[in-house]
């Protein structure tokens, strides 16, 4: 089954260009300027009406509902919110009665997003939810939904999963956008991005050797800080997750700008930061957090798009992902995130597939 890899983790990370491929499959509509999706069971109408979108899940996907956030309050000018399902449950929190709740799960099984998609239902909230496993009681109790098609996910730290989670949320986004006040012409960028982007991915997976390279001179530290503004926050903390559950390194997401509020007393010669920087209105300010810890001598992995100037004395090793559409940003830049811990986790001669204590589908509380 693995073929030429040594890993499930490696093969699917990179299955990805062909996983997104097959979740936009079939999903983008005749004039080029929108996404649909069949099984929502909302029409248009009731879509119009939702003023609210809620967000739950668990881990990885979590991240993604981040990373949702972000895109559908920029693209659909939806206010969302995203709660930890395992909290959610017990929070009694009073919603809107427009809200649509959305639970993202890659199993489908996870039982802290089962329960507080159940207690979402009983409170009479209309509910959808985005999954991978046909059939999977998420996707059996949801009012309706979009499965990802990534193919089965058998490494236990989510790759493909999370990378098809947020392209189907930025289409959302898109779909959502076109019904309001997205034009025409934005819409019409924004599927030109996502169909080129399964090639832009097949560019950074060409960089595997170098990452691998990388990834030696890193293995043996002991923390480890991901560093990102904006879209690239989530992407921090999901950096973060991968490489403390496969290697077992203590590291820590934060938006780059919130490092002054404490976390920079962490940096020093022993630990590294990895930032991931894109272009964009604040990219200037995330050369100067790059430079609060370059001062501080911590060693810094730079992960950043092409268009990015960045001065070569300030960090210390580079990754370059090909320049893009902002909406296709965070799956591009989580590609070299993912090699960097998988490599990591080899040099260490870690279990990358079945780390320590962690299981595939977590169905207890
Ligand atoms: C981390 C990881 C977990 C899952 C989480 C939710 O790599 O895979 O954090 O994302 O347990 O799982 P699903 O998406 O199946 O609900």
């Amino acid at each position: 089954e693995l073929g030429d890899y040594h890993h499930f983790m490696e093969k699917e990370i990179f299955e990805q260009p062909v996983s997104l491929e097959n979740g936009m499959r079939g999903r983008f509509a005749d004039d080029g300027s929108t996404a649909f999706f069949g099984g929502l069971n909302l029409t248009p109408q009731e879509l119009r009406h939702v003023d609210r979108l809620l967000f739950i899940a668990c881990g990885t996907a979590w991240h993604a509902c981040l990373v949702a956030e972000y895109l559908i309050e920029r693209y659909a000018r939806i206010p969302v919110e995203v709660e930890y399902a395992s909290e959610f449950r017990y929070r009694n929190a009073p919603l809107d009665k427009n809200t649509l709740v959305i639970a993202i799960s890659q199993s489908g099984e996870t039982i802290d997003t089962l329960a507080a998609l159940r207690e979402a239902k009983r409170k009479g909230y209309r509910t959808l939810s985005i999954n991978n496993s046909v059939g999977s009681t998420i996707a059996r109790e949801s009012d309706g939904g979009i499965y990802q098609h990534a193919g089965p996910e058998i490494g236990v730290a989510s790759t493909k999963a999370f990378t098809s989670q947020i392209m189907l949320c930025a289409m959302l986004a898109l779909y959502l956008g076109r019904l309001r006040d997205l034009s025409y012409g934005d819409g019409v960028e924004i599927v030109k991005a996502l169909k080129a982007m399964p090639e832009q991915i097949r560019e950074v997976l060409r960089q595997n050797d170098k990452i691998a390279a990388i990834a030696k001179q890193y293995a043996n530290y002991e923390d480890c800080l991901f560093l990102g503004r904006q879209l690239m926050f989530p992407i921090a903390l999901e950096g973060a997750l991968k490489l403390k559950e496969i290697s077992y390194i203590h590291a820590e997401g934060y938006p780059a700008a919130e490092m002054k509020h404490g976390p920079i007393a962490l940096i020093s010669e022993q630990c590294p930061s990895v930032f991931l920087a894109t272009s964009g209105e604040i990219f200037h300010k995330s050369l100067a957090n790059i430079q609060e810890v370059k001062a501080r001598k911590g060693k810094i992995i730079c992960i950043a798009t092409e268009d990015c100037d960045i001065p070569e004395d300030l960090i210390d090793d580079l990754v370059v992902v090909p320049e893009c559409h902002e909406i296709v940003k965070p799956i591009l830049m989580s590609i070299p995130v993912q090699l960097l811990s998988y490599h990591i986790a080899l040099e260490r001669g870690c279990d990358v597939d079945k780390p320590r204590n962690l299981a595939k589908s977590v169905t207890v509380e």
